[in-house]
């Protein structure tokens, strides 16, 4: 009995997913070997109609639910992409002789990128549950032309004098180490107006968006503009106006309005400001567990820049090192200046300039610079969505070897 005449239709696109029905239930079938009799009969008719036993005994062995863990778990596994390995494939794909991305002349720069999957995600582009990350490569001369998605962005730049970023009218011209902030449904494009190769690592919500099957992405500017060779918007505004606007931090202007409420105005975040403003920190105790942490902010709330993205920098004095907490977000972190590690479970992974790594939730993870420089890494974590759904907890180690729990337990807030 197969899912035949059961209100699958029979056009293209749904012969395809009935197909994919037919498989399923071969598959699930097939994993029913070793049962026998009556129990074998019994789940063969279970799982023909699309179900399955919720909890079940094969022969003597209970199988347990993989869908109810016992505490937060994550497939993604902890990861680093090493710049040294990575690096010199992200400028190789500008050559066209490599086939990289789609576009043909003037739009030869679209969507040359190199998508990192975490090993743990059977192939899926991703980073972590949540995160995807990609390395994009905009030659001199190139213009990436525009488009939009219903996901956030947040872009770190590692390379190039004279790289750009539009969104919505307004440029920011970029330098290495600046971050920027690209909206939910922000039309962009991305320019290379300087002599070196513009290099920067993307990152984008789309598993999280994809699991609620609401990532969409509109890549036809062409219907805004009923000019096909016209790839890039025009400018509204002045250059960098947000940071014009926003920059002061604790000043904010009265006059302007009009941004998603969500969603950080201000585009790009300047690594000078962020590196001044940890040195300024320096001499205080900071977090026992992240070190001299800033967090950057929506300016005109004070809220994460993003509603899926909390982005943080973090300086690690010379010979410092945190304490080990985990938490249920998961991060990605990015090597911005001199050399530290993180120790994640029992393995270490040392990091140093534009190394992109991945601490998937509920994984023991302290920070530490052993070198005689300061080191300074960014992070993007899920820790918005996860604070919207009432669920943050964190386990912390204390000075004296105690394990301290923050969150909720038996529906009390536990804060120490
Ligand atoms: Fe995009
Ligand atoms: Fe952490």
């Amino acid at each position: 009995m197969g899912a035949k005449g059961r209100g699958i239709g029979h056009d293209g696109r749904s012969g395809l997913i009935e197909e994919r029905v037919v498989s399923a239930i071969e598959q699930m079938i097939k994993q029913l070997d070793g049962l026998k009799g009556r129990q074998k009969e019994y789940s063969e008719h279970v799982h023909r109609l699309n179900m399955i036993e919720g909890w079940w005994w094969a022969s003597t062995e209970f199988q347990p639910r993989p869908d109810q863990p016992t505490h937060p778990q994550s497939p993604a596994i902890p990861f680093i992409w090493k710049w040294a390995d990575v690096g010199p494939l992200v400028y190789e794909m500008g050559d066209p002789a490599l086939g990289v991305g789609l576009g043909q002349g003037a739009k030869k720069a679209e969507r040359r990128v190199l998508v990192l999957r975490n090993p743990g995600l059977g192939g899926q582009y991703a980073v972590t549950n949540t995160f995807f990350g990609d390395l994009q490569l905009v030659k001199k001369g190139e213009i990436a032309p525009s488009h939009r998605h219903t996901t956030t962005a947040a872009r770190f730049i590692f390379d190039g004098k004279g790289g750009w970023t539009t969104v919505e009218g307004e440029r920011a011209q970029l330098a290495p180490g600046d971050l920027v902030i690209n909206q939910q449904l922000g039309w962009h494009d991305h320019g290379n107006d300087g002599p070196d190769d513009f290099v920067f690592f993307d990152v984008l919500d789309i598993p999280l968006l994809t699991s609620l099957a609401t990532a969409t992405w509109d890549f036809d500017y062409v219907k805004l503009t009923g000019d096909k060779d016209k790839t890039a918007q025009d400018l509204e505004f002045p250059l960098n106006h947000s940071n014009n606007l926003y920059q002061a931090g604790g000043i904010v202007p009265k006059f302007v309005g009009g941004s998603r409420p969500d969603h950080s105005p201000m585009l790009s975040y300047r690594w000078e400001i962020v590196r001044d403003t940890l040195q300024r920190l320096r001499k205080e105790a900071g977090s026992p567990y992240d070190g001299i942490i800033v967090e950057f902010t929506n300016p005109a709330t004070g809220g994460p820049v993003g509603p899926t993205m909390s982005i943080c920098a973090q300086l690690l004095r010379p010979g410092e090192k945190t304490l080990a907490h985990r938490h249920n977000t998961n991060t990605i972190y990015i090597g911005a200046e001199g050399k530290g590690y993180t120790t994640v479970g029992d393995k270490r992974i040392d990091w140093t300039q534009w190394d992109i790594y991945a601490v998937p939730s509920w994984h023991w993870h302290e920070h530490g610079n052993d070198s005689t420089q300061d080191a300074i890494v960014y992070s993007v974590s899920d820790g918005p969505v996860i604070e919207k759904l009432g669920l943050y907890c964190e386990h912390r180690k204390t000075r004296d070897g105690k394990t301290e729990f923050l969150g909720w337990k038996a529906n009390r807030l536990v804060s120490k």
